[in-house]
């Protein structure tokens, strides 16, 4: 093999580029200058009018008063436009996405299955055709995905995995309330690093990543827990692939596998550490509760779970935001936003048998571009 190892990133010419920085700049505007605009006329204007028509104040955790503040914003002008510019920027973005893709498609393509065919591989992806994929993921176009994260048209397609990362390279950082890191840094790092702070003596040997989607963030537990087997898995066939090339070309050996985080193959006590990153909020309410049971379940004596996702929780956000998270899930590709926001994370473990002095549910800062996160989970005693 000569020339440099093939390249993962995606490529825009100047057109691209252009349309690209035209379409952030689209959604900054309505999720920043827009948004802001409306909520202070919320603070001002539309809240004390509700205040004064159901003559108290409003509640932050009240899903009745949600209700209320949706109807409301619904009939001001500056909503539906902030409504219309999130939802057209959202199908703008996919258009270029798909469009690049045309063309950057085979040398994508080339490029993962020159990783997938190297001689002495680092990863191992195990696929599993007979798996029910859960209709969360199989039968919903999350983010409004063309195609949702099951597409896939042929035996070792990427496709999905593609579109997905490049679509999120023109998403959350221009969104309110979202996780952004720096360049090179990942949600993956901030996890792995806040663990060895908080329980220096775990020396995990054998480490799970449920969710693990496109594996932005599975190398991160190879660089800091070199000593550690890591095994990752998602139900979605095109992420995983596109996770096995992406962790191929860094150089962490990873094993893939195609699973249901709600049923896992794995024995009881299999993990020293299970970890997550924004896999709560796209379960259902029925999903969320046994994808938490199973990697308690997996989970050594004495190990670690510990999941992190959106801060979206009411009390923790104001009725405004839920009100604009309430649109996300009907309009925007988010289904289960508001599900992971109403529960009760800390009783969904105390229900799963996990003690509550093993357990935690805090906010969490990344200090980077402001993101935060609600990281829950817990470490099971050394004797059960
Ligand atoms: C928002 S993505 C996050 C992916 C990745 N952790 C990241 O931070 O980029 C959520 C992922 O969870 C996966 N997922 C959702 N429900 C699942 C389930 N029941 N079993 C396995 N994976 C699931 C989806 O396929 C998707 O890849």
């Amino acid at each position: 093999m000569t020339g440099p190892d093939p390249d993962l990133s995606f490529r825009m010419n100047h057109d691209d580029r252009a349309r690209s920085a035209f379409i952030v700049g689209l959604k900054k505007k309505a999720n920043l200058g827009i948004a802001a605009t409306l909520e202070s006329r919320f603070n001002d204007v539309i809240a004390p009018a509700l205040q004064q028509k159901l003559g108290r104040s409003l509640n932050d955790t009240d899903r009745d008063d949600r209700k209320t503040v949706v109807n409301a914003l619904e009939h001001e002008q500056l909503y539906r436009v902030w409504a219309h510019m999130t939802y057209l920027s959202q199908g703008q973005k996919w258009e270029l996405v798909d469009q690049i893709l045309q063309n950057e498609m085979p040398r994508l393509q080339a490029a993962a299955d020159h990783y997938f065919n190297l001689p002495s591989k680092l990863c191992t992806l195990t696929l599993n055709p007979d798996l029910k994929v859960p209709a969360n993921i199989a039968k919903t176009e999350i983010h409004r995905q063309p195609g949702g994260f099951c597409a896939e048209t042929h035996g070792s397609d990427i496709t999905a995995g593609a579109k997905y990362n490049f679509g999120a390279t023109m998403g959350p950082s221009a969104g309110r309330g979202r996780t952004g890191f720096k360049r090179g840094r990942s949600a993956g790092d901030f996890v792995a690093e806040t663990i060895k702070a908080r329980y220096p003596d775990l020396k995990p040997l054998r480490i799970l990543e449920v969710g693990c989607g496109t594996g932005r963030n599975t190398p991160s537990y190879k660089r800091q827990f070199p000593e550690a087997e890591v095994i990752a898995i998602d139900c979605a066939p095109g992420l995983l692939r596109w996770a096995c090339a992406f962790a191929e070309s860094q150089g962490a050996g990873v094993h893939f596998m195609q699973m249901d985080a709600t049923a896992l193959d794995f024995a009881d006590g299999s993990f020293d550490l299970v970890v997550s990153h924004i896999l709560g909020h796209e379960m259902t309410t029925r999903g969320l509760p046994q994808m938490i049971a199973e990697s308690w379940r997996v989970l050594k004596p004495g190990g670690v779970m510990f999941h992190a996702d959106v801060a979206i929780q009411p009390g923790h956000i104001n009725l405004f935001d839920q009100a604009l998270n309430q649109w996300q899930v009907r309009y925007n590709g988010e289904p289960f936003w508001m599900g992971w926001a109403d529960a009760d994370v800390p009783n969904l473990m105390r229900e799963i048998g996990i003690p509550d002095a093993a357990a935690f549910a805090e906010y969490m800062s990344s200090s980077e571009r402001g993101g935060e996160w609600l990281c829950y989970g817990a470490r099971k005693p050394k004797s059960t």
